[in-house]
């Protein structure tokens, strides 16, 4: 979880957050009133960085209900699974579940799995990039660490013409993921992109900054549990800043990953591409995997790119407990799964 920033400690020179900000972070409302949707998701995400809640719900497995958003636990089961998507016509983006390491041991076996599935890729000439969590990677344990691991998973992807996007995590680590991610493109590495979150005050002024670097920036909600400090509180500000964001980024000339299911917001994104005339070769819908699924596959037969991002693997706990975050109506089939044990 996100520490609680200070104020004046937002470590950007982003948008002020506004002057009537509810008293805590996610789930409360104008007015200070606590929604029952914004109460369900702070306390699922507060749950989702608990090592005992993990524990628990891990041993029910992933028939509780992981397997809707996780494609498999194994890298064969995942590659599977994107062997049929790719045959609809749908791209993907495979990551390989895990976050906040602790050890130097933990970050190696990271960067070995990574190394394994880059090749499983080419070899099987999937239509797959990958992403990567810098805290999976050692970022915790020390920066230095995250960026060595990383680099050596760049060189191992260049060569084969091998993307590889860096997640977004929670706000304490925008600072150094930007600062890795700027120095790889200023340094002339092409095959990195990252992510930026239109929940955060900071994120119109992190964009401007990384424009002139020709980005391929994938543009996200955000998934955390932020306090008002760094992130705006309430959905509808989240959705403007993020339609801002997007139209930014498009005019400019990196590469957009609209990554999101709004149906509202793609259907704007589609307009403002079709007005400004900006080509397909400059964008792509983004969605993950389990989610709209129907909704992919529309905007693919109407001649859109579209990517899945699919994850997998054991360490599946903070990533589903995200997804059930992000619609809590989502906890109904968890716990009719549970019944049916
Ligand atoms: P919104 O939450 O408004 O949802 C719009 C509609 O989509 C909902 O009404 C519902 O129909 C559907 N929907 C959304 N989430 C659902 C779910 N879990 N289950 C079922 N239906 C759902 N975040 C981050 O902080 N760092 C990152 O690196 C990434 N990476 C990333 C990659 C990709 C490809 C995607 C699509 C998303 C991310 N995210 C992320 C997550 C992102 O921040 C956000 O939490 C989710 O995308 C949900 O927000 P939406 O934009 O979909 O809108």
């Amino acid at each position: 979880m996100s520490d609680p920033v200070r104020p004046g400690d937002r470590g950007g020179a982003g948008v002020e957050p506004p002057a009537d900000l509810p008293p805590s972070a996610t789930g409360v409302g104008r007015r200070g009133r606590v929604s029952p949707a914004g109460l369900a998701r702070s306390l699922i995400l507060a749950a989702a960085g608990n090592r005992i809640a993990e524990a628990v719900v891990a041993r029910y497995g992933m028939r509780l209900g992981a397997s809707r958003f996780v494609a498999g636990e194994t890298m064969d089961e995942c590659v599977a699974v994107i062997r049929g998507l790719n045959r609809e016509g749908l791209r993907c983006n495979a990551t390989v579940l895990g976050e906040a390491v602790r050890s130097r041991a933990d970050a190696d076996q990271a960067v070995r799995d990574y190394q394994l599935l880059l090749a499983r890729l080419a070899d099987e000439q999937l239509t797959a990039n990958v992403a990567v969590k810098l805290t999976l990677l050692g970022l915790e344990v020390g920066a230095e660490l995250a960026e060595a691991n990383l680099t050596q998973l760049l060189d191992l992807a260049s060569p084969r013409q091998q993307f590889v996007r860096i997640d977004m995590e929670e706000s304490r680590h925008v600072e150094a993921t930007l600062g890795l991610y700027r120095r790889l493109r200023t340094g002339g590495v092409g095959n990195v992109g990252t992510v930026l979150q239109a929940y955060l005050y900071r994120t119109a002024s992190d964009l401007e900054s990384l424009l002139p670097l020709g980005p391929n920036l994938r543009l996200v909600k955000g998934a955390y549990r932020e306090s008002p400090q760094v992130a705006f509180p309430r959905k509808a500000d989240v959705d403007r800043s993020y339609v801002q964001l997007m139209e930014r980024a498009l005019t400019s000339s990196g590469y957009t990953a609209i990554a999101t299911h709004d149906e509202a917001i793609i259907e704007h994104a589609i307009g403002f591409t079709r007005a400004h005339r900006i080509g397909p070769d400059r964008f792509e819908f983004q969605m993950l995997y389990g989610v709209r699924p129907q909704l992919q596959r529309s905007l693919v037969a109407r001649g859109f790119p579209v990517l899945v991002a699919t994850s997998f693997g054991t360490r599946w706990y903070p990533f589903f407990m995200r997804r059930l975050a992000e619609r809590p109506a989502n906890l109904l089939f968890l716990g009719r799964n549970l019944l049916r044990r």
